[in-house]
């Protein structure tokens, strides 16, 4: 293994002023976000938007990353170029998506374990080669009245520190995601709970499979609401939940912390980021790995037209920038509107 190369990457990944774009849909998902604009999903219209998003000028500014997904990473740009090696010359890093997706748990209803171990070596190497050099491997952790159990934690804590070992391995960095979701009825109370108790059994299993924390990225949920519990947290209440939660768990050998927006609107998104960067001394950089959060309005700006792809692009980078200006926390609620 060369640590050095993979501490190297893993800092690059949150640089200050930078973040990264989530753009790993699987084939299921795009359609769905596809659906919303009444765009057909094809190989075509999907390398359609990937273009836009990977050639959007001065991107590089405020995106260290690109997670990409098994079809993207083998697509190209319209003049030839592979989308990998299109990211890599504009100082952006390729990664990929490796898990296969989160699957019911036997004897556990409602509870879910990520799959994708088997035959994970062939693949990283084989990814490796088309340039990616970090990965992202998702855990589901769903609220209820009885769940999550210790067991679902467990096996899903097991399997993505086994994933982070196989990437350590293969110099890719790792991203160690695990998701409590926040559909549901819960309190940030119960979130904050959850995610802590999730926090120590991922923690725990990484220390057990020998992976190298500097060498890689914790993408983890904000601690907050579920979006159908009627107390709503304020934004201050969530950043100072979730640093809290973060702080207690999460040791400060991992060199950054980057959210996933997890069903956020953007501009919640974005706020909630801005108000923890405001936090003094944090051991860890506080970044983003937004998906829906860097892509909603420039999929509304698109709608699957060539014509309008210039202003897409314009769009997108607005939005990438604005969570750029909330890596040190300078954005404020207020420039929504002054920049629109
Ligand atoms: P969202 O930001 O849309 O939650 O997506 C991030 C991601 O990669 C989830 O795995």
């Amino acid at each position: 293994m060369d640590s050095t190369e993979l501490d190297r990457n893993a800092a690059a990944m949150v640089a200050p002023g930078k973040g990264i774009l989530a753009a790993d849909e699987s084939t299921g998902t795009i359609k769905k976000r596809f659906d919303k604009i009444a765009l057909e999903s094809s190989f075509e219209s999907r390398r359609a938007y990937r273009e836009l998003l990977f050639t959007a000028a001065e991107a590089e500014r405020h995106i260290s990353g690109v997670i990409l997904y098994d079809e993207t990473i083998r697509q190209q740009a319209a003049d030839g170029r592979p989308f990998p090696a299109l990211l890599a010359s504009r100082g952006i890093l390729p990664g990929i998506k490796v898990d296969a997706g989160a699957k019911a748990l036997a004897g556990f209803p409602g509870e879910t374990v990520t799959e994708g171990l088997d035959g994970l070596r062939e693949r990283l190497a084989e990814y490796r080669a088309l340039g990616a050099r970090f990965s992202k491997w998702r855990a589901v952790i769903d609220i209820g009245a009885a769940i999550p159990t210790p067991t679902a934690l467990e096996a899903n804590a097991e399997a993505l520190a086994r994933y982070a070992a196989l990437c350590q391995e293969a110099a890719i960095v790792p991203i160690v995601e695990p998701e409590v979701l926040m559909d549901g009825d819960h309190t940030i109370e119960r979130c904050e709970e959850v995610t802590d108790a999730t926090l120590e059994t991922v923690f725990d299993a990484l220390f057990r499979h020998r992976v190298r924390l500097e060498g890689m990225v914790l993408k983890p949920n904000m601690v907050i609401a579920g979006k159908k519990c009627p107390k709503q947290a304020k934004p201050q209440q969530v950043a100072e939940a979730t640093v809290r939660c973060l702080r207690r768990r999460v040791p400060g050998a991992v060199p950054g912390i980057a959210f996933l927006s997890g069903g956020q609107s953007e501009a919640e998104a974005t706020l909630h980021l801005s108000l923890m960067n405001r936090v003094r001394e944090l051991p860890w950089q506080l970044s983003f790995s937004y998906g829906r959060a860097l892509q909603q309005s420039t999929l509304e700006a698109w709608r699957g037209n060539p014509g309008n792809v210039a202003a897409a692009q314009r769009v997108f980078l607005r939005r990438a920038k604005l969570n750029g200006l909330a890596r040190d926390g300078s954005y404020e609620a207020a420039m929504e509107q002054a920049a629109a």
